[in-house]
């Protein structure tokens, strides 16, 4: 796009007061100029920018992109809420069984195809529990409903909703739903483990049975537009009632051979990279077996990152990754673990 023609935008979404609109097409320009080479402008507009949102003093930030805000007014839920974000996150950046996949296409086509299922009165999934080991891709998957659905996501403080006072940790999880509702936004709740397991605690079973309490009928009269996502890694602690309560429940569990091969070409970038043959690499996928996602993808990014500095000079036009560097990475990452 012209200068010219980013000007116009600017001051259209300006004067419309689209507030998302002007910042994306601003943040659109600041790049623009970065990338003519008009670095001082482009900066004096950044710290512009920044300044007026830190005036705005609530933040939406938005995760797959740079930067994203806009303000918050109701003080209310404020601490509640420990962040508001939009998401750039979509499909293919996340890696998945076949399983897995099908279950999140066929969630996120209902809300695709809202309008078609209420067309004929039928039920929406809107209550989706996420579960599996840590960085298995929980958050991530929250992100990539986000994204895929180009809707808001709250993601709930738990430290501030549960409260010590009786009764306040209900009065709070009700005041969530209610602005989650108003605002058309995705509310997401991590660790729902430590509001949903009842039994185990018997010296706070009054307050934590109302807790679940509460959350059942939340769920139950969740507006068919609103969604919640939960997250657990011990979704064996959560109350009967309540698991039954998700529309869909999806499994995100240690990658196997296939998915480790899936993530390596999504970390390595449309082949930007290739990998040396000191190693197989069916020996690497072996030895990142019992690892999470996370885990190989950090091992990978640590051993590229090595094999480009031990590199004189970077002349290939593939730089080529030190397989052995990763599969020591690897064992000791495993070593750490104790897997
Ligand atoms: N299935 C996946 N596909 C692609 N990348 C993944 C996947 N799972 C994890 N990752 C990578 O690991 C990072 C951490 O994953 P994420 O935060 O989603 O894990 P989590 O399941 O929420 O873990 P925790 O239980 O610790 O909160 C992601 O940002 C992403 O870079
Ligand atoms: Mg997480």
């Amino acid at each position: 796009m012209s200068q010219q023609n980013y000007i116009k935008d600017i001051a259209r979404f300006g004067l419309e007061n689209d507030q998302d609109k002007l910042l994306s097409t601003l943040n659109e320009f600041i790049e623009h100029n970065k990338s003519t080479k008009k670095i001082n402008f482009a900066l004096q507009l950044q710290s512009l920018l920044k300044d007026s949102i830190r005036k705005q003093s609530n933040q939406l930030m938005k995760v797959g992109s740079p930067t994203h805000y806009q303000s918050l007014q109701d003080r209310e839920t404020d601490e509640l809420i420990l962040e508001k974000l939009t998401s750039d996150y979509s499909l293919k950046n996340l890696v998945l069984t076949e399983q897995a996949h099908d279950q999140l296409s066929n969630f996120l086509e209902e809300h695709q195809q809202i309008e078609l299922l209420k067309k004929y009165n039928l039920p929406i999934s809107n209550k989706l529990l996420l579960h599996g080991p840590s960085g298995c891709g929980k958050t991530l998957a929250s992100y990539v409903i986000a994204g895929e659905l180009k809707k808001m996501m709250i993601v709930v403080n738990l430290g501030a909703i549960v409260s010590s006072k009786l009764g306040e940790t209900s009065k709070n999880l009700a005041k969530i739903f209610r602005k989650a509702a108003q605002e058309d936004c995705i509310i997401f709740i991590d660790e729902f483990d430590s509001l949903g397991k009842v039994r185990d605690y018997s010296q706070d079973h009054g307050e934590m049975k109302r807790v679940v309490n509460t959350i059942l009928q939340l769920f139950d009269y969740l507006p068919q537009s609103s969604m919640v996502i939960a997250a657990t890694n011990q979704k064996e602690m959560l109350d009967e009632a309540l698991l039954r309560r998700f529309d869909l429940s999806i499994s995100l569990e240690l990658p196997e051979k296939e998915q480790i091969e899936k993530l390596i070409n999504l970390v390595l970038k449309e082949d930007q990279f290739g990998f040396d043959e000191k190693v197989s690499l069916t020996k690497l996928i072996e030895s990142a077996k019992g690892l999470s996602y996370y885990s190989i993808q950090k091992t990978l990014i640590n051993a590229i990152k090595r094999s480009l500095f031990a590199m004189k000079t970077v002349k290939a036009l593939k730089p080529k990754i030190d397989t052995q560097i990763w599969k020591d990475l690897l064992e000791e990452e495993k070593k750490a673990l104790a897997v």
